[in-house]
């Protein structure tokens, strides 16, 4: 007990207690470990005879705690202490194990290696996703629709413009999470607790080692640092809100109202009462759990809101907002793929949604603009012809052919209106084929 007269109070030791949520870090820790002995060994700071004892036994450490046969005990307090309390049970050299290391340094370079990893499996997800967009976009590329803005229709469009604009929304996420791997790069180990250690190490074989790109310069922003945690779960926000979209999206156009898309039966359930029914429910969730991501994000800038330096016990709670985000996340990538890999889409619902002569009104300016009218009061002209077809029952056509004329019929053939969307990055074939190259080329 050192320093202490009586033992913790079991509640205090209940919030203190980090294991039930850390031990997911033992990898981390056991590879850290490793490195570290190497390094001390080499630097001459212990025997190489108790490094190879140290490594004899973090294998044994290792095999126990992948087999799900590591002996934890009550007492142990995080999965730092319960690894090294166990090394030293295994050999009496796991005690010089934590020479020139501090739990402080130790833990934020375990939550780094963890965050690395994390960014990296996110990458593959999102990858995978993308893949999964641009394949169905391929199936679909001549596929019409109405394209919304106010949840209206607005201008059609094809399937597989919509669905690149998911595709490119995941191109940016991807550059974010790049920049996470990078963020996350930097090695704590060695500020020891605060202010660096009494011994000569050699920071720079550890950080090789482990694939970190560089040693961090400051001992105590070292220990302090979460910035890396705080990335991935910005980049997961907003990747999260993307994929919230998505599923809204996927919602209404599985509803009967649109009838654009069914989903698989291995993605979609059913009612407890309602026999006939086919609900979304994975693209519900997709819609749902982005604000959980937010929120974890959000919590951690209330933990690090002027949190003076350096290491406080507050860090600890950096770790469940952490883990969540990133499970909570894999699993919405992974859900949106398999929803978007096995969908059906209904071409003929989205055509006739898309043929609503009232969406080309917009070409129908064009044209007259074409013919020397300025923009604006084109605008209100075909606005009264609309006006007038609405009210009078009549449809567009007739009444656009006898108030704008004959020029107008052809305006008015769906396939010129998708097609006239020819400037860059817009929805004619040519364009959208530009995009299809383009995103094979990234992936
Ligand atoms: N479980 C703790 C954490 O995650 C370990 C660090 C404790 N360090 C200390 N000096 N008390 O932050």
């Amino acid at each position: 007990m050192g320093r202490f007269s009586e033992p913790p109070d079991p509640l205090f030791q209940a919030i203190n207690t980090s294991l039930a949520f850390d031990r997911r870090l033992w990898p981390h820790d056991v590879a850290q470990s490793r490195a570290h002995a190497k390094m001390l060994a080499g630097a001459g700071i212990i025997a190489t005879d108790d490094r190879d004892a140290i490594l004899a036994g973090l294998d044994t450490v290792e095999q126990e705690l992948a087999t799900g046969e590591f002996p934890f005990l009550a007492s142990d307090e995080d999965i730092h202490m319960a690894i090294e309390r166990r090394l030293t049970e295994l050999t009496s050299a796991g005690a010089r194990m934590h020479t020139a290391r501090s739990r402080n340094d130790q833990v934020v370079t375990d939550v780094a290696l963890f965050t690395r990893a994390a960014a990296q499996e996110t990458l593959e997800a999102i990858a995978s996703l993308s893949d999964a967009l641009l394949e169905v976009a391929e199936r679909h590329v001549d596929w019409p629709l109405p394209g919304y803005t106010h949840l209206q229709r607005a201008q059609p469009i094809y399937l597989s413009h919509h669905l690149l604009a998911y595709f490119w929304m995941l191109q940016r996420d991807r550059e974010r999470f790049e920049a996470v791997v990078e963020a996350a790069s930097v090695l704590p180990l060695g500020a020891g607790a605060l202010a660096g250690v009494n011994f000569e190490t050699d920071r720079e074989a550890v950080a090789a080692e482990l694939g970190f790109a560089s040693v961090s310069p400051n001992s105590l922003d070292a220990v302090s640092n979460r910035d890396f945690v705080f990335d991935y779960l910005a980049a997961a926000t907003t990747c999260a809100t993307h994929l919230s979209r998505l599923g809204q999206e996927i919602v209404l156009w599985t509803s009967s109202e649109f009838g654009f898309m069914t989903l698989s039966d291995a993605w979609s359930s059913g009612s407890s009462l309602m026999p006939q029914k086919k609900n979304p429910d994975a693209a519900e969730l997709l819609r749902a759990k982005a604000p959980r991501i937010t929120g974890h994000l959000a919590a951690l800038h209330g933990v690090m809101h002027a949190l003076p330096l350096t290491y406080n016990k507050d860090l600890q709670e950096d770790k469940e907002h952490l883990f969540d985000s990133v499970d909570t996340l894999l699993d919405c990538l992974r859900a949106a793929e398999g929803m978007i890999r096995t969908a059906r889409f209904h071409r003929e619902a989205m055509a006739t949604a898309a043929g609503d002569e009232a969406i080309a009104a917009t070409d129908l300016a064009d044209m007259l603009v074409r013919q020397g009218v300025a923009f604006r009061d084109a605008h209100g002209k075909v606005g009264e012809v609309v006006r007038v077809a609405e009210e009078s029952g009549r449809p567009l056509k007739d009444v656009a052919v006898e108030q704008l004329g004959p020029e107008s019929e052809a305006v008015l053939e769906q396939a010129s209106w998708l097609e006239s969307k020819v400037s860059q990055g817009g929805t004619s074939l040519p364009r959208v084929r530009e995009q299809l190259e383009a995103a094979r080329a990234l992936l």
